[in-house]
């Protein structure tokens, strides 16, 4: 028995003393790590006093420096090093420092910060797994933030400001859950931010100042404890953040802002401090922010803010500085404002308000400039006669529903129309107008594929028209240039100073909306431009002055006056018929417009119902769609829908997968079958049983298929070409959508069908005999060609 003890002392002894010698071995290795780290930061004066008897765990802690140990372990280690230090020398390699700090595994706080450190961050950092808090403020380091740092998942607060690191921000931070603060201001990141940062649902302080990002800025709305957001000095925009109503304090100052402040702003209770000063911001400004119940600091100078002031608006009493210098705002600063009601900073210098001072500009000023994004005061609705031609509808004051436009009626649309698309805005206004906002939109390259910007090539830019000029091209929408009205809109054509013809589609609002309930639309119809379609050409909106919302929308298309397809075909007293030759031109104009409806825009528009009615030609005969399906801008505003819009997630693979795409092609094959028999097709069953007669003439004889098909292509078309086109024709029409061919393919095949007839015969006379000038066959063929 004694013995047994005897062992079990031995034993507890022999565990002690390991332990011990264990606990020495370690504390004298963490000694060794410091005193290397000492050694690698060459000596700074603040560490001259470490050397090997030094007890680390229990300094006095002070401001550069503090350790602190737990049960003999360092978990902390600060080292603050005097603001501005050099960085440190040549010899100086980063990757052995952190080969170093590495040696400190129960660090959760690591403060490295003015130490001249450079280098780019070795990932091997992330092996400090117990990391709560990393600071490594003012350094010198950069490359790329080592996307491994999302290893980090116990990281709750990571400050890299003020290095020179570059890249963008890794897209895997959602992992990163307990991350309360992330900053990285006055750094060279740039790139569009993740959509992952609305997953780090801890976040408290998001500060990304003086970087480069750019784009979007993702939904923040889920964050829920998003109390700080700060994007001064990037390029990010044009929409306003979504962020919680926690917030406290938003800072976007110098960025590319411009889509007006959105209405949750209103229930920003917590909301002290708003910087959105020198951006593009247009639209009115919302003067009940003065009033928010935290507010203290409002500074929305250098915007295009408008809007009338008044003098017995309410502000906070806590409110200590306002800047609206540089705006557009007209009436009279606020009594609550004045200087000597509280020691507070009031500048609104470069407005046109009412006032004492010299530092305002006249009136006209800002009704001009403010002109230049479509905002005017009052104006009393016009008499319009009615006839229906356009079924556009506006319910709850937003734009609804599919948007049909310029169905028929065109007249002589001017050769200056082409021209125009050269020259530069003609006046000041316009030009600043189309930077404002609009330009940005299309500057933006998620927005415009290739395809885009080749088919839009010749349109003239999209952009902002004024309500002065829209008035001036439809001479005050004088009833003569009336061309039609729907529920809640009314569309009338217009020549422009430049000479060209417009269809202009007056929107009228209930009130209180604002731009920003638009801007979506807006987005979507600048998108809209190809050759192929009948293409937006700008838009305008009316304000009220006296309220925060929009009165009407004016959207600016294209006037194309030379008739429908049908009427180039089928209809009964038609002035000439157009050959064979035409006729393929015209289809593959088409077809070219249905590819860039399905791929050219992001996310594409599918099921567009076409009809031979809505197909539109130039005076150069090149077809035009005129008609397509646009998603209700309700539907847009819905945040999923927005989403998948702005990332482009709802694309071409899912409609296809669904066979959306081929609703189209049938619909083309339709057109193809009228085109080929010259008869108007307005029912399913005729559809069906001419199709029937087409496939059986192309293995009958030539006898049936003359009676058949249109006599002026029996006349004008070769063999092959109409045989390649009434195969393609009946394709279309299959009933199962999956047998179908895909638009490619049926691009394919009608320019195979267009070279063999370019090859049988010269064709540039129209049926009637009459040649077409020269000018508008060699346009016919390069369409062909292209
Ligand atoms: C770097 O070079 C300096 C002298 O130029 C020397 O004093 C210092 O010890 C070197 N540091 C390292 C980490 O080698
Ligand atoms: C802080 O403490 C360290 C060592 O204890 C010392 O070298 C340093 O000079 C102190 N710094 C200040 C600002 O007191
Ligand atoms: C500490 O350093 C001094 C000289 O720098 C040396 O003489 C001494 O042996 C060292 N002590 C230990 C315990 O390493
Ligand atoms: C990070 O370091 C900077 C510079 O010393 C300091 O201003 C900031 O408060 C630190 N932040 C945290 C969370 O430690
Ligand atoms: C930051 O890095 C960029 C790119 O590497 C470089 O052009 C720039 O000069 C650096 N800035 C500073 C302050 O070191
Ligand atoms: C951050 O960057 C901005 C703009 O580059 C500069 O004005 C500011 O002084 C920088 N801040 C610090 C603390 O270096
Ligand atoms: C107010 O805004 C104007 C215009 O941007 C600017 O020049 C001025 O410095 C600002 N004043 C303050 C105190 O921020």
């Amino acid at each position: 028995m004694a013995e047994k003890l005897s062992h079990i002392k031995l034993l507890v002894l022999l565990v002690l003393s390991i332990s011990v010698s264990y606990t020495e071995q370690f504390q004298s290795s963490q000694t060794q790590t410091l005193l290397r780290i000492q050694h690698l930061l060459n000596y700074p004066p603040f560490l001259k006093s470490w050397n090997n008897v030094t007890d680390f765990c229990n300094m006095e802690p002070n401001s550069t420096l503090t350790i602190v140990c737990y049960e003999g372990s360092i978990t902390q280690l600060h080292i603050i090093g005097d603001e501005g230090a050099p960085r440190l020398p040549n010899n100086f390699s980063i990757d052995s420092f952190v080969t170093t700090l590495v040696m400190l595994p129960s660090l959760t706080v690591l403060r490295l910060v003015s130490l001249g450190l450079w280098g780019s961050l070795p990932s091997k950092l992330t092996r400090l797994s117990s990391l709560e808090i990393l600071n490594l403020t003012s350094n010198f380091f950069h490359g790329t933030i080592p996307p491994e740092i999302s290893s980090l998942t116990r990281l709750q607060t990571l400050i890299l400001d003020r290095n020179n690191f570059t890249g963008g921000l890794a897209n895997s931070l959602d992992s990163l859950s307990a991350l309360a603060v992330l900053s990285v201001k006055n750094n060279s990141l740039y790139g569009s931010l993740s959509d992952s940062l609305g997953n780090l649902e801890n976040l408290r302080v998001l500060a990304l100042s003086n970087n480069k990002f750019s784009g979007e800025v993702p939904d923040l709305s889920s964050l829920a404890n998003l109390q700080i957001l700060d994007l001064e000095n990037n390029a990010l925009g044009p929409r306003f953040p979504a962020v919680g109503n926690k917030i406290e304090r938003i800072v976007l100052r110098k960025n590319e802002f411009t889509f007006g402040i959105p209405q949750e702003v209103q229930s920003y209770n917590q909301l002290e401090h708003l910087d959105i000063s020198s951006n593009g911001f247009v639209g009115p400004f919302p003067a009940s922010l003065l009033s928010l119940p935290s507010i203290a600091y409002v500074n929305i100078a250098d915007n295009k803010f408008t809007g009338m002031l008044f003098e017995d608006l309410p502000c906070n009493p806590d409110l200590d500085f306002v800047n609206f210098s540089s705006n557009l705002l007209t009436g009279k600063l606020p009594s609550c404002l004045r200087p000597g009601s509280r020691n507070r900073v009031v500048l609104y210098a470069g407005n046109c308000l009412v006032s004492g001072d010299n530092n305002q500009h006249l009136i006209s000023f800002c009704k001009n400039e403010a002109l230049a994004v479509g905002i005017i005061p009052h104006h009393e609705k016009r008499k319009v006669i009615s006839k229906i031609a356009l079924a556009l509808s506006v319910t709850g004051g937003i734009i609804v529903a599919i948007i049909v436009v310029g169905i028929v009626i065109l007249v002589v649309r001017n050769f200056i129309a082409q021209r125009a698309g050269h020259e530069p805005p003609s006046r000041f206004v316009e030009e600043n107008a189309s930077t404002s906002y609009t330009s940005k939109v299309l500057r933006d390259a998620r927005y415009i594929t290739r395809a885009t910007k080749l088919g839009a090539l010749g349109l003239p830019a999209y952009r902002t028209f004024s309500l002065e000029e829209l008035e001036e091209a439809t001479n005050n929408f004088d009833t003569s240039t009336f061309i039609g009205e729907g529920t809640h809109d009314q569309m009338y054509r217009g020549q422009l100073k430049d000479g060209s013809f417009v269809t202009i589609i007056c929107l009228k609002m209930k009130r209180y909306h604002g731009i920003q309930h638009f801007m979506p639309h807006i987005e979507i119809m600048s998108k809209l431009r190809h050759h192929h379609l009948i293409s937006s050409l700008g838009h305008c909106f009316e304000y009220y002055l006296d309220d925060s919302s929009i009165s009407r929308v004016f959207l600016v298309f294209e006037y194309v006056p030379n008739g429908t397809l049908r009427s180039w075909i089928s209809e009964k007293q038609i002035k000439r018929k157009l050959t064979w030759a035409q006729r393929i031109a015209a289809v593959i104009g088409v077809a070219k417009g249905i590819q860039f409806l399905h791929t050219g825009i992001v996310p594409g528009l599918f099921s567009n119902n076409l009809k031979i009615t809505d197909i539109l030609l130039d005076q150069n005969l090149a077809a035009k769609i005129c008609s397509y399906n646009l998603p209700s801008l309700g539907e847009y505003m819905g945040k999923e829908h927005l989403q998948s819009f702005l990332s482009g997630s709802n694309d071409l693979k899912s409609a296809r997968v669904n066979h959306q795409d081929k609703f189209d092609i049938y619909d083309f094959g339709v057109m193809l079958l009228e085109i080929i028999s010259g008869k108007p097709l307005n029912s399913r069953n005729k559809v069906e049983v001419l199709k029937d007669q087409l496939l059986s003439s192309i293995i009958a004889d030539d006898k049936l298929r003359e009676s058949v098909v249109d006599p002026v292509i029996n006349r004008s078309g070769s063999d092959e070409s109409l045989k390649t086109m009434i195969k393609i024709c009946c394709s279309c029409l299959n009933n199962d959508p999956v047998d179908r061919p895909s638009i490619e393919d049926v691009l394919w095949n009608l320019q195979f069908a267009s070279q063999v007839q370019d090859a049988s015969r010269g064709d540039f006379q129209s049926s009637d005999g009459s040649p077409i000038s020269p000018m508008q066959s060699s346009h016919l063929k390069l369409t062909i060609k292209q």
